[in-house]
């Protein structure tokens, strides 16, 4: 039974920022999914967290058809918050859909069963949703004997986390695909995924996750509310948080930690500028600036996880 084990990501700087163009770097931590998956005649899931669950195969490709209409709704009217609450309304909904997906766009004619193991914390910022859909990709193709490289496997999960999140900028998919650290960039034709870890080959410790408690708002949610905000205010932030991107990639090579600390910094400070901080978060910033540290939210925030 094919089984992959994807990491969980975090961004050192670029959430947001990224979905508009601009780099970010990514990258990969301790906290993985595991999925695996074997052929079947039904669609099966067993979900550590959550219990299993079965569906005809009819039932998965009919309900995943609906879904990526619901998601082309949305982007025609730049509004997916009908998509996003039926992916609210069940938490079923989304492996349902997903593995729906990947069927139909695989040309499958079969149904997989599939176990779901994962302790990447579920909303947090830490790419919980990316890992499980490279973790779906590769092991349902893995199953049919498909043999995906890595870049369609991360191509396909783009389009689940596309369901989950609207129009994401396919940064966490590709950090939870490729691994390591990785510099992203949305681009056409092709997006920038290059990884680091020869620019960056030493580590760079000293860093802690810390829990802030569970979003109100999903990712989806967050990056349409930062789309709301006002153009002229947005886009000089985004831009900004563009720049010290690049810089942060020169100042990590040269070792420069203290400078790496005023980024980050003034990074949490953008992101609390495009309203996607939260008071405890913004208070605990204030704390370990306050000892000479650096700290920031994680993803797309309102919560979650502070690096
Ligand atoms: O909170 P997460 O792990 O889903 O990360 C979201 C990152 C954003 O930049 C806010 C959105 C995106 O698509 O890149």
């Amino acid at each position: 039974m094919p089984s992959y084990s994807v990491p969980g990501k975090v961004h050192l700087i670029g959430e947001h920022a990224v979905v508009y163009g601009e780099p970010a770097m990514i990258a990969a931590v301790g906290r993985r999914c595991v999925v695996s998956a074997e052929k079947s005649d039904k669609i099966e899931i067993y979900s550590a967290d959550f219990g299993s669950r079965t569906y005809e195969i009819s039932e998965a490709v009919d309900f995943a058809k609906d879904v990526q209409a619901l998601w082309k709704d949305g982007l025609a009217k730049k509004d997916f918050s009908p998509l996003f609450q039926l992916m609210r309304a069940d938490k079923w909904n989304f492996r349902k859909a997903a593995i729906g997906i990947v069927l139909r766009e695989l040309g499958i004619d079969g149904g997989v069963s599939i176990s779901i193991k994962s302790d990447i914390p579920i909303g947090s910022g830490l790419g919980s949703s990316s890992a499980l859909s490279v973790g779906l990709v590769a092991a349902i193709q893995a199953a049919y004997g498909k043999q995906l490289v890595r870049e369609q496997i991360n191509d396909l999960a783009y389009k689940l986390e596309c369901i989950n999140h609207g129009t994401p900028s396919g940064g966490d998919n590709s950090a939870c695909c490729f691994g390591g650290l990785v510099w992203f960039q949305k681009a056409q034709p092709k997006n920038i995924i290059m990884p680091l870890n020869e620019e960056i080959p030493h580590s760079i410790d000293g860093f802690v996750l810390l829990w802030t408690g569970m979003p109100e708002r999903t990712t989806g949610e967050l990056v349409q509310a930062v789309r709301n905000l006002d153009e002229n205010y947005r886009k000089p932030r985004m831009k900004e948080i563009g720049q010290l991107c690049y810089e942060m990639k020169t100042v990590l090579k040269a070792r420069n930690y203290a400078r790496m600390k005023e980024i980050i910094n003034r990074n949490q400070q953008l992101l609390a500028e495009l309203g996607v901080s939260t008071p405890t978060i913004d208070r605990i910033a204030e704390v370990v600036r306050g000892i000479g540290g650096a700290a920031k939210l994680c993803g797309a925030g309102g919560g979650g996880t502070m690096l």
